[in-house]
């Protein structure tokens, strides 16, 4: 159980390092970064349990809960906010939109028949998705949106931040 919770630890500090250190990101992006963060340790949790023999019903309701919970409320914040700032046919905002749509419909699948290689690959494009918002888009926007554009998004983001809630379920940590 405390490999399983250092791992955990590494896993977060090395995600935290690739999403903050190399790049220096607007102020006004962060509360969508920490939100990325969250995402990224989701991802590893479900490459976790699959190399652990979970269950994989047991792994998906955990998915199901999460895009319920967490990812639905950040997708809506993006693509509300961002469509500020991007046109809807910019291809950053094109290939956001895109991605979201992928990843609905892979969760749709996999609720519907749960396989390992299903979760695999969800949890692989799911940590895709991530990084290029993070390393593409957010440098883009940053580039292109006005102060007052950056500043209306984080306005946004504020009013529609969504309490935190925890899975509790934790298999990642142990498979009892
Ligand atoms: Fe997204
Ligand atoms: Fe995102």
């Amino acid at each position: 159980m405390l490999s399983g919770l250092w791992r955990l630890v590494d896993f977060t500090f090395a995600a935290m390092n690739t999403l903050t250190k190399p790049i220096k990101r607007s102020k006004y992006l962060v509360p969508l970064s920490r939100e990325h963060h969250d995402g990224l340790l989701f991802s590893w949790k479900i490459h976790r349990g699959l190399a652990m023999g979970i269950n994989i019903e047991r792994i998906t309701r955990y998915c199901s809960w999460f895009y319920e919970t967490h990812l639905k409320h950040h997708f809506r914040k993006e693509e509300y906010g961002l469509s500020k700032i991007l046109s809807i046919d910019d291809p950053m905002m094109v290939r956001m939109l895109t991605d979201h749509e992928a990843i609905k419909m892979k969760l749709n699948m996999l609720n519907e028949i749960a396989t390992a290689p299903r979760l695999e690959h969800f949890a692989q494009f799911f940590g895709r998705h991530i990084r290029f918002e993070e390393r593409e888009m957010f440098n883009y926007i940053e580039n292109i949106a006005t102060t007052d554009q950056l500043k209306e998004l984080f306005c946004d983001l504020n009013t529609t931040s969504c309490a935190r809630k925890e899975w509790s379920d934790e298999f990642w940590i142990s498979s009892n």
